[in-house]
């Protein structure tokens, strides 16, 4: 038989935010029941106005139409590692960082220059579905910790030693992380950090939702303690959700200098540079925007506080597992239905999309993904009332 295709990326399923808008391709929802979108983590609103407009000055000045540097623009690396420096109280040098289209390319970057096929990488249980993904069409093997429902934001360091072999290369922590929203303490993120060291393997922290923390400080202490310098310790961002800017593709990654001299290789031949127009976006972001960052952050806590309050007054059979940043992870009411089922009828019957919890890792058909970031917060009654509804119909 002809072979067509690469066997590791055939046995990958299709994206799951696609194959979920799938199923309501095509339908249209009544007035009185309209659809309810918390299938993908988008915010709900627009990025600044004054963003807006930078771009548009910026689509007529010359040097946007030509590529930047590989590892983005000068002024912009510098501006990004101020802001780390500031955020992690630590000093992080230009030469430390790169930009990247989006958080997701930062990953997989980091993860080719950290990784071949057969090495292993560890992901926490319930995992963000392109990690896993990605480290499936590289041949790279994950190892998976556990879930915890009674502690969905601890890092179960006794099964990390024992997960750890000759062939582990990282360990993938999110925080806050998705799907669950919960943030990981910074003692659990450092002992991590300190146990991988001493094995020579890395710490790649996706900090995708560092702006929609609970706390104010830096997450962890391991920049300032200046482990970005090290080999040991990368870091990731993405301006999608700080900046509402997830269709302008920016992210970064900041990490030892070696290291991103062998991302540069790979980053030379994915996309030569980030978009440079998004580029001088993002710039002003870090520049001008501070103010609408930390509102928006309000706000998303507000939701999250909101979410807890109708939770916890509706005596749902639906339990709020955890909840922060963009996610409310939920157990649903029909152990031992596919939560792909569950997800299913709820967006057939109930007009709420959702991910189910299979999309996150093994074990996780009890649960389900709601992305509250992309509905304001005066849909939360009707996903109240509609999860109750959606109860009787088991
Ligand atoms: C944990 C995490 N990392 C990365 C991304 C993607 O970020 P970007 O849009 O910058 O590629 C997401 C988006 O949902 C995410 O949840």
């Amino acid at each position: 038989m002809m072979r067509w295709s690469n066997p590791l990326v055939s046995a990958v399923a299709t994206p799951p935010v696609a194959a979920a808008q799938g199923w309501i391709r095509g339908r249209s929802f009544p007035e009185e029941k309209p659809l309810l979108d918390l299938a993908q983590a988008v915010p709900s609103y627009l990025p600044a106005e004054a963003l807006r407009r930078r771009v548009a000055e910026a689509a007529n000045e010359p040097e946007t139409s030509l590529y930047s540097d590989i590892l983005g623009a000068a002024a912009l690396r510098a501006r990004f590692a101020r802001h780390l420096s500031g955020e992690y109280a630590a000093r992080v040098e230009a030469g430390n960082v790169a930009i990247t289209s989006g958080c997701n390319q930062a990953y997989c970057v980091a993860v080719c220059a950290l990784a071949g096929p057969g090495d292993e990488v560890i992901l926490p249980v319930p995992y963000y579905f392109n990690h896993d993904m990605w480290l499936r069409m590289q041949g790279i093997v994950p190892v998976y910790l556990p879930f915890d429902p009674r502690h969905p934001g601890r890092l179960r360091l006794d099964a990390l030693r024992e997960a750890l072999t000759p062939r582990t290369r990282a360990l993938v922590l999110v925080s806050p992380a998705n799907p669950t929203g919960a943030e990981y303490p910074s003692a659990d993120i450092e002992a991590a950090h300190e146990m991988l060291r001493g094995r020579g393997a890395s710490l790649v922290i996706d900090e995708t939702y560092k702006d929609f923390r609970a706390g104010s400080g830096p997450p962890h202490m391991l920049m300032a303690s200046g482990a970005h310098q090290d080999a040991g310790l990368v870091q990731l961002f993405s301006f999608s959700k700080a900046y509402s800017m997830a269709g302008y593709r920016v992210g970064a990654i900041a990490c030892n200098a070696g290291l991103l001299a062998e991302i540069e290789k790979l980053l030379d031949c994915v996309a030569i540079c980030p978009a440079r127009i998004s580029q001088a976006a993002a710039l002003f972001a870090l520049e001008h925007l501070n103010e609408w960052r930390e509102a928006k952050s309000r706000l998303m806590r507000e939701r999250v506080g909101l979410l807890r309050e109708h939770f916890a007054r509706s005596n749902l059979g639906y339990q709020l597992v955890s909840c922060g940043a963009y996610f409310a992870y939920v157990r649903h009411p029909f152990g031992g239905t596919a939560s792909l089922e569950v997800a299913r009828r709820l967006a057939d019957r109930q007009n709420i999309l959702c991910l189910p919890g299979s999309f996150f890792g093994p074990g996780q058909d009890d649960y389900l993904r709601f992305a509250f970031a992309n509905v304001e917060s005066d849909c939360f009654e009707a996903l109240i009332d509609r999860l109750r509804a959606s109860q009787s119909e088991g």
